[in-house]
């Protein structure tokens, strides 16, 4: 090709793909505002509580880094010292009147604050995966469950219709599915599901998830106690065991392998990869009720904790500003 025109050519294809016009080239993902909307298209106006994980309590304690922490990450977080930690614990309904006895997931948020002020914030789930591979999916699946004005259902087709063009959004609900829920907010692993980088104290950066695990150990409900245990009874059992003693976690790191996937949420690596123990999380109190200092703050900031980094997961990417803008609308 003559160099003139084969400029010409790159530059249109350049141009193209910043358009996301061409067939084939990815199209801009959705804004944040865009993304809220969407859960406000399912659920209604959000404005007195979070659009997902709306139920919670605050809660709060410290992290603690083992020596392992420390040569794995060269964020202030795991440099051994006593970290305070806000702590929400939550269950992944849409109204904060939803139930603990559902098969829906149960959430820990933790905000770390280092003595020297640094913050850094997560939001764990208790399903290995996430329901969704791309924002753009997450966008389409609440559009596709927006109820009928008539019936106040959503339209069964078109649910049918989403779900078959995007079998990847049934696997966090296939999990859900064959799993029992937690008998207790201090007896479940939570997963952090995205990937990030860590640089560690040799400068190398790794690919990591990181899973919390209880250290009483998992506990389930059984299918009679799902039926007959009281819409609520997660904060109160979890006020009794802290009363007694902390309620800890060891914060686990997992390190991706070759040919695993980075950038999907919806598909867990596997069991083999090596794992490292790199701190532990105490629960030492639990607010009394509703409100308290998880409240009127969102589990993701812009910041994350120095030396740890972004993966090209674009959930990941999407959660930063959905979180932010879902905050502003529930502090108007
Ligand atoms: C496209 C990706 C995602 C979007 C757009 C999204 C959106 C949201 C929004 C808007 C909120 C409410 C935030 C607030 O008002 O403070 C929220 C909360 C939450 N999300 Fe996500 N999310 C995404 C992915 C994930 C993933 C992968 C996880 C799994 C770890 C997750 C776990 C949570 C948890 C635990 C909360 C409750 C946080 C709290 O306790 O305050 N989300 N999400």
């Amino acid at each position: 090709m003559p160099r003139l025109l084969s400029t010409v050519v790159l530059a249109a294809g350049a141009l193209a793909g910043l358009l996301g016009a061409s067939s084939g080239t990815r199209a801009e993902p959705p804004s944040a505002e865009t993304i809220v909307d969407a859960f406000e298209a399912v659920l209604g106006p959000i404005r007195t509580h979070r659009p997902s994980h709306a139920k919670g309590t605050c809660a709060g304690g410290h992290f603690t880094a083992t020596p392992e922490g420390t040569r794995l990450s060269v964020a202030p977080v795991f440099n051994g010292q006593r970290v305070a930690t806000v702590i929400r614990f939550g269950v992944g309904v849409g109204s904060p009147a939803g139930s603990d006895t559902g098969r829906t997931t149960r959430s820990l948020s933790v905000r770390f604050e280092t003595p020297s002020g640094d913050t850094w914030d997560m939001a764990n789930i208790s399903a290995p995966v996430f329901g969704s591979p791309t924002p753009e999916a997450l966008v389409q699946g609440l559009l596709a469950r927006r109820p009928d004005p008539v019936t106040g259902q959503p339209n069964p087709q078109a649910v049918a219709a989403f779900v078959a063009a995007n079998p990847a959004t049934t696997l966090q609900a296939r999990w859900l599915a064959a799993t029992l829920p937690p008998a207790s907010w201090a007896a479940t692993p939570y997963w952090g599901v995205n990937a990030f980088r860590f640089q560690g104290a040799d400068s190398e950066v790794r690919h990591v998830r990181w899973v919390f695990e209880p250290v009483a150990g998992t506990q389930r409900l059984t299918e009679e106690q799902t039926r007959t245990l009281p819409a609520s009874f997660l904060a109160d059992e979890l006020r009794q065991r802290v009363a007694r003693a902390p309620v800890e976690f060891d914060m686990v790191l997992q390190f991706a392998g070759p040919g695993d996937d980075v950038t999907n949420p919806t598909i867990a690596w596997p069991d083999d990869r090596p794992r490292a123990v790199v701190g532990r999380l105490a629960v030492t109190e639990v607010a009394p009720g509703p409100g308290g200092a998880c409240d009127p703050i969102s589990f993701l900031q812009l910041d994350m904790a120095p030396g740890v980094t972004y993966s090209d997961d674009p959930t990941l990417h999407a959660r930063t500003g959905a979180y932010a803008v879902s905050l502003s609308r529930r502090l108007q």
